[in-house]
């Protein structure tokens, strides 16, 4: 079974080395206009040298006011390509391949002044309301993410992802929790998921039917009055009929609470092995022939196997395990097959969030993981 996940896996025309990807981590290694850093391609490199098969990159915003935080890569401008080319190249040389994730923040843009989402909402208590978007800014949006895909072909990318979980704007519109809407944005699933349909038609136009559109969404928003797996079924046999690549599954909204946001934190005690999101990935291979990626809590080489065993999905996504350790898959396929050594803190948001570069504290000495777990 372990010599199935390292062996190669399409997605299209994206040939991916293994069964293993790593999910977009927003990096916070990009300059303060959004632009990849040394240090952001080396972190690529590094990943593709240590047999991550796929590697999603950090969310890129595809305007301005759709921007999550400082040191974010940016999709929204040209000048980005030229660098992007020096990433893919790195990247393709050493056997891997990249896709890059594409983001609007919606509510929780890093500007409160920008926020905008489908409905009025407060993204914290600190901050006021965010507002709500009118048709043309809806268009803006769409346009937006087409001219951020033309781009990313141009950077040689092998894929993109359309970032439309966690609520940030797409997954806002999808999601009753945030969208009162009463217009055709709104109300209905087939309103609420307009946005996306509109979004994934025109990123397909801009880049073609050769280039791998993938969609990170949620199996459910883990809130009363959110977003639940049966619509997330739906909105992905939907995509799958207009011609998407893959899905990537993920779950949780922020006002999940720390144990059902898309970053959970494990229970006190529990050994931290759970997939979170299993159920709803086995209802949604049942449902689709398309690739499914599954994300959310894998910790051992063991319960990779479970799940490709058991058909629960195509390939798996780990996130915070490849900050902690790089090198983790090589070391599972070539050396020792024992667990992560991610505890599953999220210490790693600090210096990520505050510009200090992309490492888990708990392995420098240089920094502490104080009050985390
Ligand atoms: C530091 C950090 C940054 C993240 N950035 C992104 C991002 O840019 N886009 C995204 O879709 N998810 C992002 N996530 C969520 C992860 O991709 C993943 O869904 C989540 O961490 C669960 O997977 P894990 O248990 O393997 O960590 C981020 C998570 C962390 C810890």
């Amino acid at each position: 079974m372990k010599d199935i996940l390292f062996e190669p896996f399409e997605i299209g025309t994206l040939v991916s080395g293994n069964r293993f990807v790593r999910s977009a981590t927003h990096e916070g290694l990009s300059d303060p206009s959004g632009l990849y850093t040394p240090e952001l391609i080396r972190t690529y490199a590094e990943l593709a040298e240590n047999e991550v098969g796929l590697i999603i990159t950090g969310h890129s915003f595809v305007s301005e006011e759709g921007r999550a935080s400082k040191f974010q890569s940016s999709a929204a401008c040209d000048d980005a390509v030229e660098l992007w080319k020096v990433a893919t190249e790195q990247v393709h040389r050493r056997g891997g391949s990249i896709v890059l994730q594409l983001a609007h923040a919606g509510g929780f843009s890093g500007d409160p002044e920008h926020a905008m989402g489908p409905s009025e909402f407060r993204s914290s208590p600190k901050r006021g309301f965010c507002r709500s978007a009118c048709r043309g800014e809806i268009q803006k949006i769409v346009d937006a993410f087409a001219s951020a895909a033309r781009r990313a072909r141009l950077g040689g990318f092998d894929g993109l992802q359309i970032h439309a979980a966690h609520g940030y704007l797409i997954s806002e519109f999808l999601s009753p929790f945030y969208n009162k809407r009463t217009d055709e944005y709104g109300g209905s699933l087939e309103n609420r998921m307009r946005l996306l349909k509109e979004i994934f038609l025109a990123v397909r136009s801009a880049v073609g039917n050769d280039f791998p559109i993938l969609v990170k969404i949620n199996s459910e928003d883990f809130v009363e009055g959110g977003f639940s797996v049966a619509e997330c079924v739906e909105v992905c046999r939907e995509l799958e009929r207009l011609g998407l690549d893959a899905v990537e599954l993920s779950g949780g909204i922020p006002e999940a609470g720390p144990r059902r946001s898309p970053v959970r934190l494990p229970e006190k005690g529990s050994v931290d092995d759970t997939v979170y999101y299993e159920s709803a990935a086995c209802r949604l291979k049942a449902t689709l022939r398309l690739p499914l990626l599954l994300v959310g809590g894998v910790r051992s080489i063991q319960t990779a196997e479970r799940l490709a065993r058991d058909s629960c999905c195509d390939m798996i996504s780990l996130c915070r395990p490849l900050i902690r350790e790089p090198g983790l898959l090589r070391r599972w396929h070539y050396e020792d097959d024992s667990p992560a050594k991610c505890v599953t803190c999220n210490a790693c948001f600090r210096p990520i969030l505050t510009g200090r570069g992309f490492f888990c504290p708990r392995e420098r000495s240089d920094d502490t993981s104080r009050g985390c777990n």
